[in-house]
């Protein structure tokens, strides 16, 4: 079947949109380790930061912790199972790290890593491509305790866990992705403390940005050394298209700002081997310590850019009142446009933003060599019907508006290549500081039961990429 024709408009099916893509394009779902295994307490696992942080009082939506979460840790085979009945052909997931080294360095239990290699087996059982996060956010507390990512030390420590699980799975993992959203890691844990370890204060979390990047440096040639030469190595960044809504200058040097502070923050370390200019004098910090050597670690080629994309970030001028309580014109990042889609995050639905983002990078970082899109998603309030399903036609029309974006820069050229595309979620989960409140999932799970059920989304994904 080719294309709809109604009226002068050519409509693209969904099989004209699946056309698209390359054959062997990785089409797939992510998850994370805090937010779905639970058995925070089992087979030797240590504890992380998360664990701590999400048992302090008032910091997480009605006091939820990932204690349990979704339970895969026991429930493995039946996910594998369910990844298989959408068709997925990859599957992206994360190590948690005090699973293999409880105290974060030394000893290494074994049983975490059985856990990871029976997860990647069952995984190839169903044709499924593993592809690996090193770190998504579940310090070891042991670490933390040495001041975690504000101690260049953790950077050392990473590198040596990363050499480990590549020692245990690179036999079978072509992809490997050492960081997830790294501006998170340092901003929202070190900067304004809404995720762990909860420390609010600026400097530190540019102090903890540089040795995140550091360990990803680091850990880059550790891993090159373990694993096959056909091993693809990257690092998974959220990003922003960032758009000025008016002419002003003041909002032309906020969107600069915003640029830097959310884009260029990492990706000119990894690309250009350099911080960009004046970011650490706007943000009113010092540079953090950077040793000599430690650029050329940080921007050692690649060979793919993950990118988590969810929404754009707008700019323009609004009224507020300055210190006396008089109005005054400033540039400000813009409240969501009144006509747009807004999922319960908060967070607008642009689709074309990725298509910018795609454009931006190729014009600002030639040296992106291949995309993946690591995470790309949205939550909704999702019901189960008394007939046993979820209708939730808003995150099937996210998921085709991305997916048809992608299409888009990949026909017109306006984008490195796409490698593959990895829906947030594979099922609902721990949303972090929302707990369980926000439901991104592909399938829904009741958390009284743990009973999975594939929303209409997950039966969308699966009949496109049938297709
Ligand atoms: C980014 C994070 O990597 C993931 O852990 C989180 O659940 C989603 N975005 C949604 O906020």
């Amino acid at each position: 079947m080719s294309d709809l024709i109604i009226g002068n408009t050519q409509v693209s099916t969904d099989e004209a949109l699946a056309a698209q893509f390359p054959t062997d394009f990785l089409w797939g779902a992510a998850t994370s380790s805090y937010q779905i295994e639970g058995a925070t307490r089992e087979d030797g696992r240590g504890p992380s930061i998360w664990d701590r942080f999400a048992a302090t009082p008032g910091k997480i939506y009605q006091g939820d912790t990932g204690d349990i979460a979704v339970d895969h840790y026991h429930l493995m085979e039946q996910d594998v199972a369910l990844m298989a009945e959408l068709g997925l052909k990859a599957y992206r997931f994360s190590i948690s790290w005090p699973r293999i080294l409880p105290t974060g360095t030394g000893t290494v239990n074994q049983r975490g890593l059985d856990f990871y290699s029976r997860l990647v087996d069952n995984l190839l059982a169903k044709n499924i491509r593993p592809l690996v996060t090193l770190y998504h956010w579940d310090l070891p507390t042991a670490l933390e305790d040495r001041g975690g990512w504000l101690n260049r030390e953790t950077a050392y420590a990473f590198a040596d866990y990363a050499e480990i699980v590549a020692r245990h799975l690179g036999d079978r993992v072509e992809h490997w992705i050492t960081h997830n959203e790294p501006w998170c890691a340092a901003y929202l844990g070190y900067g304004n403390g809404l995720h762990a370890p909860g420390i609010k204060d600026e400097q530190s979390a540019i102090n903890a940005g540089h040795n995140l990047l550091l360990s990803h440096g680091l850990a880059l040639p550790r891993l090159r050394s373990v694993l096959k030469d056909s091993a693809k190595i990257g690092i998974a960044p959220n990003l922003f298209p960032t758009y000025a809504m008016d002419e002003a200058p003041e909002t032309a040097a906020r969107v600069e700002h915003e640029l830097d502070f959310r884009n260029r923050w990492f990706l000119d370390p990894l690309f250009k081997g350099h911080y960009p200019e004046h970011f650490f004098a706007n943000m009113k910090c010092q540079a953090p310590d950077i040793r000599e050597g430690d650029l050329a670690l940080i921007s050692a080629p690649i060979d793919f850019l993950g990118i988590n994309y969810y929404n754009p970030v707008r700019v323009g001028v609004v009224q507020t009142e300055n210190a006396q309580g008089e109005p005054q014109i400033i540039s400000d990042i813009l409240p969501n446009p009144s006509d747009a889609v807004i999922t319960e995050m908060n967070w607008e639905v642009y689709p074309q933003g990725l298509s910018d983002l795609f454009a931006w990078l190729k014009q600002n970082y030639a040296e992106v060599p291949a995309i993946l899109i690591t995470e790309n998603g949205s939550a909704f309030n999702d019901e189960l019907d008394e007939n046993g399903h979820v209708a939730d036609t808003q995150r099937t029309q996210y998921l085709q508006g991305h997916i048809a974006a992608i299409g888009r820069s990949l026909t017109q050229g306006t984008s490195a290549p796409v490698i593959g595309y990895c829906a947030w979620s594979l099922m609902d989960n721990f949303e972090w500081a929302e707990g369980y409140n926000k439901r991104f999932g592909l399938v829904y799970v009741d958390y009284a039961t743990q009973k999975r059920t594939i929303k209409d989304s997950g039966r969308w994904y699966a009949s496109f990429l049938s297709l």
